[in-house]
């Protein structure tokens, strides 16, 4: 388990943790981003490996998932970071984490719809734009993005 900082990774492991990574996702896309809860949730949600990240109180404060598209290729999603922890590494923290367990578990590619605002968050982190079309999901602009793990 992973410590930066202040900051520890964790794979989540408990119906509890997968409902506290879902609770993030509320409060960011539903609430702040005004994604419709239909679209934001799905059967995803109960297989997918998820990951979080808590404080030094061990509270959680972001979370992502990785859908298995076959291959080697994972398509990282719900990548999402408390409000009030921003521009605090943790969102580097996370994905950095998740890239090694992912490592373990066979991956080898990840892929993320990114949304036009974070491109240059994932370009800190190794990703490309794989395609500069701009598409709308649930109204946001995303773009492809690709990054080879290994
Ligand atoms: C995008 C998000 C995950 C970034 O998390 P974060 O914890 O703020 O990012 P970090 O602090 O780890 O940033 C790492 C680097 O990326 C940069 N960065 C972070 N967000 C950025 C943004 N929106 N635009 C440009 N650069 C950004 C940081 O400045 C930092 O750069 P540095 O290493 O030169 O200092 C977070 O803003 C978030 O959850 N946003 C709302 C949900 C969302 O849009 N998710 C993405 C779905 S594709």
């Amino acid at each position: 388990m992973p410590v930066v900082n202040q900051f520890t990774v964790e794979q989540v492991s408990t119906p509890e943790a997968r409902e506290e990574a879902l609770q993030i996702r509320f409060d960011v896309f539903i609430k702040e981003q005004r994604v419709g809860p239909d679209v934001e949730s799905d059967e995803y949600d109960l297989i997918d490996p998820h990951w979080l990240v808590r404080n030094e109180a061990g509270a959680a404060i972001a979370t992502a998932r990785v859908t298995d598209k076959g291959n080697g290729l994972g398509k990282l999603e719900r990548v999402a970071v408390c409000e009030d922890y921003r521009k605090q590494g943790v969102g580097r923290i996370l994905i950095q984490a998740i890239e090694r367990d992912a490592l373990k578990m066979g991956f080898s590619q990840f892929i993320v719809h990114a949304q036009t605002h974070c491109i240059q968050f994932y370009e800190k982190l190794g990703y490309h734009v794989v395609d500069e079309t701009v598409f709308l999901e649930d109204n946001i602009p995303h773009v492809l993005m690709g990054h080879a793990l290994a």
